[in-house]
């Protein structure tokens, strides 16, 4: 067995709890559906499930600890003697003591990501980059918010030489608590962008926010962000004495230079100078947006003091995960961009572009409404027209708000408009023809994997889409 990752004695001194047992911990867990044997359990209360109902249920599938602050769920688990009980007087406040604990004992480095777009994919690239370098612990899929970032804080070894931390925000105010919880060496912003609007207001008041991440450095940190950046004076102010602000572009005064950018369906390429040295990179997984992504996470390990030249050998193969731009073969032999996970105005840019590059007989993109743009919702859905009607894009569109772009393409590219996905997918599969290239992307809410589902099943062989010459 490992050593654990919390013990009887750590628990209690982290959360001031009540453990009668002497327990080993391996992991960290919220959800009894994932748990894994010797985790330990918490109890957390959500929107609309409490996890005190599934005290029995975790320790039926093996976990060494449950913790938990309900008397009455305590004594309906017929838990009140269990020595597997942590008793506390708040689990989502002890879930947060257990963070902060251990990001005390930590010797590692701590890397924060936050941004409007691309966290994820800058947190995986990053973790990918590192792993030549030591020990990577990183923050699972989105776990950004008040629960996630604790729950990656309370899951870090002890041992471990890095700690990347993804931060999200969905309204003001959300990232300094998170912030001051991990206690960045370095803090990356991934874009900032219109993700998010609806709630915030501005850009201004995006940058302001995300700038709570750079002011939440020591004197010994370095904070990273694109060149060039919306917003930057907010964020360059926010910047505590000594701090200093590595910007990555393309022109002298980046600190961290991307030059010979070359972009094709087959991956991009592009020289890299940082203060650590000089490397070239070549990533499989195309578009300009995930090069400049790997640009600000190879930065980051230039910000550590390391040579980045291993971590760009160790990006090579990458590739995003589900929903973020991977391809596949649909029946009819069209090729599928899916996009399906989630979109904002940067991010449909983005996967525009990279659309783009893929050689095909026709491009076509299926897009579903962008939420959480409140106000500005029709103007930024419209303002996608111009990158469609460059790249000569033949778009489908369902949602509201789609409606917008749709009617403000010229008719040549308008492919069809329908209200849902489902609908929409029933006018764009008798429109795809072999040797088509797809993009489908929407926000989760728009639900586009259901249009995908239904292109994904076998076209009957009497409807054969014709080929075309
Ligand atoms: N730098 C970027 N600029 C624009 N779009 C991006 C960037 N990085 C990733 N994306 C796209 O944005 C979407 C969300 O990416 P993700 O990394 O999950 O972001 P987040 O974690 O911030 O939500 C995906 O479609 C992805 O391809
Ligand atoms: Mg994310």
């Amino acid at each position: 067995m490992p050593t654990s990752l919390w013990n009887s004695r750590e628990l209690r001194d982290a959360t001031q709890g009540e453990l009668s047992g002497d327990v080993q911990v391996h992991g960290v867990c919220i959800d009894t559906r994932i748990l894994q044997p010797s985790d330990l359990f918490i109890a957390l209360i959500g929107y609309n499930s409490d996890g005190h109902r599934y005290l029995r249920q975790a320790l039926e599938a093996g976990a060494s600890c449950v913790m938990a602050h309900d008397e009455a769920a305590i004594a309906e688990a017929d838990l009140t003697d269990d020595p597997r009980l942590l008793k506390v007087t708040d689990t989502m406040q002890a879930l947060e003591a257990l963070g902060r604990y251990r990001r005390s004992q930590f010797q590692g480095k701590v890397i924060a990501i936050t941004g409007s777009v691309g966290k994820t994919t800058t947190k995986n690239m990053l973790a990918t980059a590192l792993a030549p370098y030591g020990r990577v612990h990183a923050s699972v899929a989105s776990f950004n918010n008040h629960w996630g970032v604790p729950l990656t804080l309370a899951r870090l070894p002890k041992e471990a030489d890095f700690c990347i931390s993804e931060v999200g925000m969905n309204h003001p105010g959300e990232i300094a608590p998170l912030a001051a919880q991990i206690r960045p060496d370095i803090g990356v912003i991934s874009t900032i962008g219109n993700a998010h609007l609806g709630h915030m207001g501005s850009i201004d008041a995006i940058a302001e926010e995300k700038a709570a991440l750079f002011a939440a450095l020591p004197s010994s940190g370095i904070a990273l962000c694109p060149e060039g950046s919306q917003g930057l004076a907010r964020l360059t102010d926010a910047l505590p004495a000594d701090v200093p602000l590595w910007q990555v572009g393309t022109t002298e005064k980046a600190i961290i230079q991307l030059t010979q950018l070359a972009c094709t369906a087959e991956g991009s390429h592009f020289h890299l100078a940082t203060p650590q040295g000089e490397t070239d990179v070549q990533l499989t997984a195309p578009g300009p947006h995930l090069a400049r992504n790997a640009a600000l996470a190879l930065g980051a390990i230039a910000a550590l003091g390391l040579s980045p030249q291993a971590g760009a050998e160790a990006l090579h193969p990458f590739l995003p995960e589900a929903g973020r731009g991977q391809q596949r073969l649909l029946p009819g032999n069209v090729t599928l961009l899916d996009e399906s996970y989630n979109a904002s105005g940067p991010s449909i840019c983005a996967a525009i572009e990279t659309l783009a590059l893929m050689p095909a007989t026709r491009h076509i993109a299926a897009l579903g409404d962008i939420r959480e743009l409140g106000e500005f919702a029709d103007a930024e859905h419209r303002a996608l027209a111009k990158p469609l009607i460059k790249h000569d894009i033949l778009t489908f569109c369902c949602g509201s708000h789609m409606k917008a772009l749709y009617e403000a393409l010229p008719p040549s590219l308008q492919g069809g408009y329908a209200e849902t996905s489902v609908q929409l997918a029933s006018l764009l599969r008798p429109a795809l023809k072999k040797g088509d290239v797809l993009l489908v992307k929407g926000s989760l809410g728009s639900n586009m994997r259901a249009l995908i589902a239904l292109l994904e099943q076998p076209v009957p062989t009497t409807q054969h889409a014709p080929e075309s010459a």
